[in-house]
């Protein structure tokens, strides 16, 4: 449930009429609350509390959309339970009464950007293979690989019987004895990251997701989230 909002905000948002079109329609007495005709102007009700109903006919409000990214911890699960009661991404994100899901998951021990909404249909696009949204991961991998091997998971390797798509692959520092890889990928087989590396003879010990297309996890802390607007939606998909 979402906290007190304006009365001509709510008729908005039900799809009934503009703001200004909903001061005519309670000014006209056709819009009651309670069960009650309501014509002075500025009252505030809470949606799902109050019935609001117009002409007679009871209205809904429909579901605000909303997105947020947030900085995934090691130790949390990206489904919406689980029955081994490890804790669930969507405890992290403490935004009353929306009921939002992760879009694509991120393994137990992997951190990093995950983009919780109540938008399937934004969900359905970042995930449909036919759009080819690029996902970033920094990973520190054992041992550091010869640029042969680098080609070849940037070409395409046989996993599980199909070759993967093109991937871009840089490597940033070498950390002893193990290097630290940015690697971009526009699939998202299960546990695909490992898997390509460990293909080629060095397996992932710390993986990060660090952006979607151009939305980047930035120096958000680890177990915060943030309200992207339209502007960090679109950086998604370029
Ligand atoms: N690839 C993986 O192997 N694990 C993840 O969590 C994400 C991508």
């Amino acid at each position: 449930m979402t906290g007190p909002i304006r009365l001509q905000k709510y008729l908005a948002q039900c799809g009934l009429a503009s703001r200004r079109k909903a001061e005519q329609l309670i000014a006209e007495g056709l819009i009651s609350v309670d069960g009650k005709v309501v014509t002075e102007m500025g009252i505030s009700i809470i949606p799902g509390m109050n019935l609001v109903s117009f002409a007679g006919k009871q209205l809904k409000a429909k579901e605000e959309l909303v997105y947020y990214l947030l900085n995934k911890p090691k130790g949390y699960v990206t489904t919406l339970s689980d029955p081994q009661g490890r804790p669930i991404v969507t405890s992290l994100v403490k935004e009353g009464g929306i009921r939002l899901f992760p879009v694509g998951r991120l393994d137990l021990d992997t951190e990093g950007a995950l983009i919780m909404t109540n938008d399937g249909n934004l969900a359905q696009r970042i995930q449909h293979p036919s759009n080819e949204t690029n996902k970033t991961y920094e990973t520190l991998i054992k041992g550091c690989p010869t640029k042969k091997k680098i080609t070849l998971l940037e070409n395409g390797i046989q996993l599980e019987g199909k070759i993967t798509s093109p991937a871009t692959l840089a490597i940033l520092t070498s950390k002893g004895q193990n290097c630290l890889v940015k690697i971009t990928i526009h699939e998202g087989r299960k546990r695909q990251v490992k898997k390509m590396f460990s293909l080629i003879g060095h397996p992932v010990l710390h993986l990060k997701r660090i952006a979607y297309g151009k939305l980047t996890l930035g120096n958000l802390p680890v177990g915060s989230y943030r309200q992207l607007n339209p502007s960090d939606l679109k950086k998604i998909f370029l």
